[in-house]
């Protein structure tokens, strides 16, 4: 997969992608990032990218012309195109998933109170927000986006960071982990896990996954894929009176 971002930053992406997984996996080819510079673009004679918006109002809104010409300069056959913004729908693991089987994408990066829409209509069908906050640029947001989408690549996690066992790929929240040491300033970890007995330690942490599920987004159970062992289990957590349940927490 091949990412271009379209920004007034480039460097301050370029920075953060060097970093940890991500930066690896760029290093090793498993997918490409491009920062293009919109400033670079600008054909008015300061290399102005934003101006004052038409009919009034605060701040001021990105020129239609360096993010048309910039998107122009760097298409690419069968490119999905997505402009960051609040407006936009909201990123999930679904949409992570779907965007991950993409081979070209371009991401725009808004700033200032948004952009001239007529660069959208032309060149930026789609728009994706990381989120019901504002945030003073998109690039923040297009970070989010490519690191999610990384980590599902081939090759990007090794297996022991494989992704097929977290929060939202089983619809579960995350079961809790402990390592060494088994005594920590008094708290023993839980004993099962230190047992060896591999079926019991997977029935723990499925529980675990369950009851934190139940106790902070009991509406992810709506939809997560859920056993006949999994419904009793949270049968008898619905049937535990409410002074029992707080002690959960
Ligand atoms: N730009 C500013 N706020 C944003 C958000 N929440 N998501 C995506 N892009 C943004």
């Amino acid at each position: 997969m091949r990412i271009k971002v379209l920004t007034i930053f480039p460097e301050m992406v370029r920075a953060a992608l060097n970093e940890s997984i991500v930066g690896r996996a760029l290093e090793k080819g498993l997918f490409a990032v491009e920062c293009i510079d919109i400033r670079a673009y600008a054909q008015n004679k300061h290399k102005n990218t934003d101006d004052y918006p038409f009919g009034g109002g605060a701040g001021m809104v990105m020129l239609a012309q360096p993010i048309v010409d910039a998107c122009e300069a760097n298409a690419e056959s069968g490119q999905r195109r997505i402009y960051l913004s609040p407006r936009g729908r909201t990123l999930t693991q679904r949409v992570v998933e779907e965007l991950a089987q993409e081979s070209e994408l371009m991401l725009l990066c808004g700033h200032y109170e948004g952009v001239d829409e007529r660069a959208l209509e032309m060149c930026f069908p789609e728009e994706l927000s990381i989120g019901d906050y504002v945030l003073t640029g998109g690039e923040t947001a297009a970070l989010v986006v490519i690191d999610a989408i990384s980590r599902l690549l081939p090759g990007v996690l090794g297996s022991a960071e494989s992704a097929a066992d977290e929060s939202f790929t089983t619809g579960l929240l995350e079961y809790p982990q402990y390592t060494r040491p088994r005594d920590f300033r008094g708290r023993e970890a839980p004993e099962v896990l230190l047992n060896g007995n591999h079926a019991h330690i997977a029935r723990w942490r499925r529980e675990q996954a369950l009851k934190l599920t139940y106790d902070r987004r009991p509406e992810l159970l709506e939809t997560a894929p859920l056993d006949a062992k999994d419904r009793a289990f949270l049968q008898t957590l619905r049937e535990t009176p409410p002074e029992d349940a707080k002690k959960r927490t």
